[in-house]
């Protein structure tokens, strides 16, 4: 199709919607498929005609016909159950009865050939209209096909942490596609192509400008930027994406001359209310706002002497007459706190601050908790905080950019990651109240939930800076559509969508991303501790260099031993958070997982873990092994050399190796700061430099 971007070509621009042309048997399958009955039209439906023809005509060599009505031929007839006879007669009682209001079924008649993709809502036609072509990119046979599917998750969301300057916080990808120099973009065709790529996971809402919101960006909300605004929720809109912006609570003083941003202050919540209605002249459809406060030095309620509650709730109902929600983030503590007394800890600050809140909360403030206590490192417990109110709305951060997992240098699949969270038995409600029933929203009743997660795109022609790091965002919708989807299989359809079936290229490509994670975790900071990493821009190894360590070393490492001490016998009592048994198995040494040790107890570097090492010879072993780990990739991906595009093997090969310096780097950082505190030898002898 056309208007595609001149650099599209082999860069990895069109990422998983590359629609290449099959061959031989896979194309024979397919070639009946030459015409597309639709018998309906409005925006959304257009988008789905749209990618039809450009899937079909790119994997097949020639683009289908359009019809309104079928003759009886093996054409792919698609559209709204209720805007259409035809679905209405092609999608049987019972099948219909089984798709939601987001859901789509695809029916196919074998005497026929036809296939039927019928669903509630236009939205729902072009999920099922992506799935079709995904199933034909992956080889899959349609003409004897059934399929109902509903998404799990009810918000399905990304939040950009763009800036109207053009930067991105924490973007490894380039800047931003939304903003150029202080103004929106005039590159809307970039914008239409990250909808598609988006909607074709399944995402249904975002956000486009950045938690921590600036100057300029206070003004979002207004008649100065809204125009625009609209016109990009126009872009999403015909892509079934909701619209959000992240505000600043002092924007009634900062830009509304007001003298306060006290929520409980009528004039501020007037003032709000004449925001939300400016917002919905131009966005009839608008979602709402992304609050960030009281946190990391951003504005908030506390200034006044309120909380959490009585801040959100003002804003909601500034937003409820129109169907707006507030999503409000509990990222909140307090980074200048003083933690010598080995009390203080930051781990507990979002359950202290919120679960004392529970039932206060107005019914259209979601809660968006971080998946982990602290702050996306690659290894945390799950944060406790969820499914922790039960008559509050919650949804659950996850950070596809790769802020402290190798910022898209290193590779980093995190959808393993993401699946252990969600598994993670809360035991809530006794055994069996996995945190994915309770984003789901089904274990409380909730009346909102789902998934959020910030973003890894910028403007780099593969839109994510490393080609593998597009797995993650490809994966992280795919999982919150279905949280039930293997690791692999996530892994596998992203492969073959982006680069064909050869299977010597799927089995090494689906090796590096299984075994990354694991690789990245063995060479960066040990058994849980976290951080490690240089201040500010949080990349490559600096074992004391988390930023708020006025008060000494967060992980208490001296010449005896290491980690932190979060029991409720003798530490910070954070294992309390956690229902039964969950805290027991935290709380004591003897059940605490290898993999979290440190991130709950503070332990001698003889202390020996149930894989029978003592932790320091664990640092010594994790590091060396990871390292070799490391180079190994970039080994796995030459053997590929000839087998896909050149220059998209270039460019993986490249970071590859620069991932292959960086996790030596590492290795001699870590290796060596706890031989000299430990002065204990590696037991195998190896140089520690
Ligand atoms: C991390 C990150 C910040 C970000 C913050 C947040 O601390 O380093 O850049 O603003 O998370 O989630 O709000």
């Amino acid at each position: 199709m056309s208007h595609t971007p001149f650099f599209a070509k082999n860069t990895g621009y069109q990422a998983w919607l590359g629609y290449n042309r099959l061959a031989g048997k896979r194309l024979e399958q397919y070639a009946d498929y030459r015409r597309i009955v639709v018998a309906e039209q409005d925006e959304i439906i257009a988008s789905a005609v749209a990618e039809l023809v450009r899937g079909l005509e790119g994997m097949l060599g020639q683009p289908p016909e359009i019809s309104h009505i079928w003759d009886g031929g093996s054409d792919i007839v698609i559209g709204t159950i209720g805007g259409s006879t035809l679905l209405q007669e092609f999608i049987d009682e019972e099948t219909r009865a089984g798709i939601g209001a987001e859901g789509f079924a695809i029916q196919s008649d074998p005497s026929t050939g036809r296939i039927a993709i019928g669903a509630v809502s236009s939205v729902g036609v072009l999920y099922g209209v992506f799935h079709l072509l995904r199933l034909i990119d992956i080889g899959s046979p349609i003409s004897a096909i059934h399929i109902v599917e509903n998404p799990v998750n009810q918000l399905r969301m990304i939040n950009q942490w763009d800036n109207i300057d053009g930067s991105i916080e924490r973007g490894y990808a380039g800047n931003s596609i939304f903003y150029t120099d202080g103004k929106i973009t005039s590159d809307l065709q970039r914008i239409r192509d990250y909808a598609r790529l988006l909607a074709s996971t399944g995402v249904n809402a975002l956000s486009i400008n950045n938690v921590n919101v600036h100057r300029l960006e206070t003004r979002l909300i207004t008649e100065a930027y809204l125009p625009e605004v609209a016109g990009l929720a126009g872009i999403f809109r015909n892509y079934g994406i909701k619209l959000f912006l992240s505000i600043n609570y002092a924007a009634p003083l900062e830009i509304g001359s007001l003298p306060t941003a006290d929520p409980l202050d009528p004039e501020v919540q007037r003032w709000w209310r004449e925001r939300a209605a400016d917002i919905y002249r131009y966005i009839p459809d608008f979602g709402g706002f992304l609050v960030k406060a009281d946190s990391e030095n951003r504005p908030g309620p506390f200034t006044y002497g309120r909380d959490h509650a009585d801040g959100a709730n003002m804003l909601a109902e500034a937003l409820d007459p129109h169907g707006g929600v507030v999503i409000w983030r509990c990222f909140v503590y307090n980074c200048k706190q003083d933690w010598r007394d080995r009390k203080t800890d930051r781990a507990r600050a979002a359950y202290d601050h919120f679960v004392p809140l529970d039932s206060r909360f107005n019914d259209n403030v979601i809660l968006q908790v971080k998946n982990g206590p602290i702050d996306f490192q690659v290894r945390e417990p799950v944060s406790p905080l969820l499914g922790a109110m039960p008559a509050t709305n919650q949804m659950i951060e996850f950070q596809l950019t790769q802020e402290y997992t190798g910022q898209q240098r290193h590779v980093c699949y995190l959808v393993p990651q993401w699946k252990e969270v969600l598994e993670f038995d809360t035991y809530l409600q006794g055994e069996g109240t996995p945190i994915k029933r309770i984003v789901d929203g089904s274990v409380h009743g909730s009346r909102y939930s789902g998934f959020a997660a910030v973003s890894n795109i910028g403007d780099d022609a593969n839109w994510t800076g490393h080609l593998l790091a597009q797995a993650n965002l490809y994966g992280y919708g795919r999982l919150a559509w279905n949280p039930e989807l293997t690791i692999e299989e996530i892994a596998e359809e992203w492969i073959r969508l982006t680069f064909g079936d050869d299977e010597r290229v799927v089995g090494t490509i689906r090796g590096i991303l299984l075994d990354s994670i694991s690789i990245y975790e063995s060479y960066t900071a040990p058994l849980g501790i976290g951080f490690m990493v240089n201040p500010n821009h949080h990349y490559g190894p600096n074992v004391d260099g988390y930023e708020y360590s006025m008060w000494g070393t967060y992980h208490f490492a001296d010449c005896r031993g290491i980690g932190v001490d979060r029991t409720k016998a003798t530490g910070t009592g954070y294992t309390a958070q956690y229902a039964e048994p969950n805290y027991r198995l935290y709380e004591s040494l003897e059940s605490c997982p290898d993999e979290l040790l440190l991130f709950f107890h503070h332990v001698p570097y003889t202390h020996v873990l149930h894989s029978g090492k003592t932790v320091i010879q664990h640092i010594y072993n994790t590091h060396f092994e990871g390292a070799e780990r490391a180079a190994r990739l970039g080994e796995a991906w030459d053997s590929l050399a000839g087998l896909i595009p050149d220059s998209l093997h270039k460019q993986v090969a490249v970071r590859l190796a620069e991932q292959a310096e960086h996790a030596k780097e590492w290795r001699d950082q870590i290796n060596t700061y706890f031989f000299r505190k430990s002065g204990i030898p590696d037991e195998r002898g190896r140089r520690i430099y």
